[in-house]
């Protein structure tokens, strides 16, 4: 039974096929909610321009391809979800445009991930643009336009949510009580660390496995993977509990942790072994999805159509919310 009070909203860049990182960290949860919410997942192209420039904006497209095959062979059902492209609706341009007369701007210089983007731009010399700063608005005016309550993402994403709460109690003070206030939702793996062991999964980081790949293809990029770095013969005993390879047995194998962290700590067990354990395993969960992916991808209009017939749901949405806010805020159609 669909639960018509709450409405779930999330977003991904398009980047392209998404990796483990992704799916465990958000995307599963998306597929189960599903079942009891009204779901709006949207493809964020707008926000993509924040980090994409120039001659790399022809990329957009097609990643928006590949990434919604993952959303579709992973589960998510266009019958009972709505999914479309940010841009497709852009309607929630001028509520960016609305929010952003109501968001001190010092709220905006203070959230983390924006601060560590001012870091790394520092170094390589980069222009930090106006629409960067402002990419937490556009989120909120990605939820809001819908109404939206609930937020399904990883963890990286939990300050944007925060902030997105604090311009929504802003707005009600100022205009009325119109929109609810977001919560986030995390799913039980919120910050999945990719195969260097250190940082998260990232595909900008090159230490991701994507989920479309081959089976043998998933062997090789876990060859790769580092494991407990004082272990440096196969006679070595290892301590799993500092070994990434083990931490991903965790959601790929979780009936076989007890054996394998028994085995490696009296060196029963290789590094070789045990990564050839952990793809095997992440080949068995991905079988399905791999299959269906490649279904959907000989079907050449299927994700055009899902894509139309989403964002025509989306807009005559969003066009009653904007005219509700327009109203509010006193700058409505008629005068
Ligand atoms: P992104 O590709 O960075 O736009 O992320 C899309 C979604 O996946 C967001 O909800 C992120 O929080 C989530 N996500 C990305 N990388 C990871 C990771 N390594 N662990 C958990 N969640 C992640
Ligand atoms: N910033 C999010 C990310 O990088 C994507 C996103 C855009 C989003 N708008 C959103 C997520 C609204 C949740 C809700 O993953």
């Amino acid at each position: 039974m669909t639960d018509k009070k709450n409405r779930v909203f999330s977003g991904m860049r398009p980047s392209g096929r998404l990796h483990l990182g992704n799916y465990l960290g958000a995307l599963r949860n998306w597929v189960v909610l599903q079942e009891t919410f009204q779901c709006i997942y949207c493809a964020v192209d707008v926000h993509a321009l924040t980090d994409m420039q120039g001659n790399s904006t022809k990329d957009i497209k097609p990643n928006i391809h590949e990434m919604i095959l993952d959303w579709l062979a992973a589960g998510i059902n266009p019958e009972k979800s709505l999914v479309f492209v940010q841009s497709h609706v852009p309607e929630v341009m001028i509520l960016h445009s609305l929010l952003s007369m109501v968001t001190p701007l010092g709220w905006l210089m203070r959230v983390p991930t924006f601060k560590d983007k001012i870091r790394q731009m520092e170094e390589t010399e980069e222009n930090v643009s106006y629409g960067l700063v402002g990419y937490p608005v556009l989120m909120t005016a990605d939820i809001i336009l819908y109404k939206a309550n609930t937020v399904p993402v990883g963890e990286d994403q939990l300050p944007h949510i925060e902030l997105a709460r604090e311009i929504v109690r802003r707005f009600n003070n100022m205009y009325g009580k119109i929109f609810p206030e977001p919560q986030s939702k995390l799913t039980e793996h919120p910050l999945i660390r990719g195969l260097d062991g250190k940082q998260k999964m990232s595909k900008s980081l090159n230490n991701h496995i994507e989920l479309a790949i081959s089976p043998e293809e998933t062997h090789k990029r876990v060859r790769g993977a580092f494991t407990d770095p004082q272990r440096l013969k196969k006679d070595d005993p290892g301590n799993p509990l500092i070994c990434n390879v083990y931490s991903l047995h965790k959601y790929f194998n979780p009936d076989k942790l007890d054996e394998i962290y028994s085995r490696c700590v009296v060196a029963d067990i290789g590094c070789v072994e045990d990564k050839e354990i952990l793809s095997d395993g992440i080949n068995e969960m991905l079988r399905e999805f791999r299959e269906k992916r490649e279904e959907l991808a000989s079907r050449p209009k299927y994700v055009s159509e899902v894509l139309s017939e989403g964002a025509e749901r989306a807009r005559s949405i969003a066009q009653q919310t904007l005219s509700e806010v327009r109203e509010r805020m006193g700058i409505s159609q008629s005068i």
